[in-house]
């Protein structure tokens, strides 16, 4: 039986482009016009990424977290790269968030959501227009949806053929880790199978531990007749920066069984720190989706500007609709975000309130790399983690950019990477990532914090 058809509201279709009518902070400048509309006539009629029916259900998970009775587990590179979309660097980010989903569903006792900051991740707000490299002065490399990083005119050119370029490469990507997490290959009974293809460092043996305790777990309760349906698939959701309309809008698309629009890019997508002005166009765009969302909020965010996101974005309370992803800086953290997690608790609301120890947390080292200490991003985990307690309200998540390979972008860890170190094995083009490793050692710092919570 076909489900009803309901057709948008003409209202709600003219408030989907209302954006166009307000101030949007990092757009590309596309030099041809035509071609910018063909592009989006282009996309705007190729499949969803992702079906309102996963969007819902997703809502429905983060709603629990907020209720402290699941955690939300998002990361992955800063700026993910055509290059870089192949299945072995897909396989090791989806095998690294699985590993570290278990250790903290072991270590908690929680139900994790795996969300993956990918499959739409290529677009990035930059704090400068322009890059200089010895007296050559072009445009600043802004995420391959829009240009290259290669140092050229050509390369540096905004071109908007790269936005269905990200939008194939998403689809190949999200295909794949459908494949990977509905397959078998997340069947908790190959536990240990997601350590292997990794270099061996103190993170991966306790690990290795780990998983061979749950495996004891799995063998007796499989001895006592368990059916383990439920362990053969995972869920996996994935998540952007929603900050190109020229994408952003033409994949919004209204759901049928409802007649309301969903961003289908991805099942969350999020705000940045540099275009959530309460007035400006991104805010007014996210606000009209059905999606869950997330908004970045820095160190120097009030408690108004908190209470006046949520009336926008969330005038319903809907449960599961709003995260606020905080990233503070480790410093910081302890003096600006007890007054926020406040003000919104005396409110009454419950969004999830989760942490991103990454952003507020840069370095530029001696030898002139953009990197971040492990023991900063720790400390801000840590401090995010004593914040809620103090509150009473719920740390329900983390937001962190890693990557499964064996690079060498933030300083310290159990492998103690220093800055020489960086010289040999710095790939990330945009912001610094935990490696393997490093992004073990954070799960068990915070399964260690979510057991106390
Ligand atoms: C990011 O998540 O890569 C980013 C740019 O973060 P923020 O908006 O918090 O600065
Ligand atoms: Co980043």
């Amino acid at each position: 039986m076909n489900e009803p058809v309901v057709a948008a509201d003409p209202a709600v279709m003219a408030g989907l482009d209302n954006y166009v009518n307000l101030p949007a902070a990092q757009q590309p400048t596309w030099p041809d016009a035509q071609k910018l509309i063909d592009v989006k006539a282009e996309l705007s009629k190729l499949p969803p990424l992702v079906f309102a029916g996963e969007v819902d259900i997703l809502k429905a998970r983060i709603a629990s977290a907020a209720a402290g009775k699941a955690f939300l587990l998002q990361g992955g590179d800063c700026a993910e790269t055509f290059a870089d979309a192949t299945a072995d660097r897909i396989r090791n980010r989806v095998k690294t968030l699985l590993q570290m989903a278990v250790v903290l569903t072991y270590g908690a006792s929680l139900p994790v959501i795996k969300m993956g900051r990918m499959a739409g991740q290529f677009a990035k707000p930059r704090s400068s227009n322009d890059e200089t490299r010895e007296g050559v002065t072009l445009p600043a490399y802004r995420g391959d949806a829009v240009n290259g990083y290669d140092f050229d005119e050509a390369s540096r050119a905004h071109n908007p053929e790269r936005l269905l370029k990200a939008y194939h490469t998403s689809a190949s990507t999200l295909n794949l880790v459908r494949a990977f997490t509905q397959g078998g290959f997340a069947d908790l009974r190959s536990v240990h199978e997601w350590n292997r293809g990794f270099t061996n460092n103190p993170a991966n043996v306790r690990y290795e531990s780990l998983a061979k305790e749950i495996d004891r777990a799995i063998k007796f309760m499989a001895a006592c007749g368990a059916d383990f349906d439920a362990l053969k698939t995972t869920e996996f959701y994935v998540s952007h920066e929603a900050l190109l309309f020229d994408y952003e809008r033409p994949l919004t698309r209204i759901d049928s069984r409802t007649g309301t629009p969903y961003a289908t890019s991805g099942h969350f997508v999020w705000v940045g720190e540099r275009t959530r002005q309460m007035d400006g166009a991104h805010i007014d765009y996210l606000s009209r989706l059905r999606n869950p969302i997330g908004v970045k909020l820095g160190p120097n965010t009030k408690p108004e500007d908190v209470l006046d996101l949520m009336d926008k974005l969330d005038p319903n309370r809907e449960p599961g609709r709003l995260t606020f992803i905080t990233r503070m800086g480790a410093t910081k953290i302890r003096e600006a975000l007890p007054a926020l997690v406040e003000a919104v608790r005396d409110s009454g609301a419950q969004p999830l309130w989760i942490t991103d120890p990454m952003h507020g947390n840069g370095i530029t080292t001696k030898n002139g790399y953009k990197s971040r200490r492990f023991d900063d991003v720790m400390d801000e985990v840590r401090g995010f983690f004593e914040v809620h307690r103090a509150a009473g309200t719920i740390p329900g998540g983390i937001h962190i950019e890693l990557t499964g390979d064996d690079v060498a972008e933030c300083l310290g860890g159990s492998e103690h990477i220093d800055e020489a170190t960086l010289e040999q094995r710095y790939e990330s083009l945009c912001d610094p990532r935990l490696n393997h490793s490093q992004s073990l050692e954070l799960a068990f710092l915070v399964a260690e914090a979510l057991g106390k919570r």
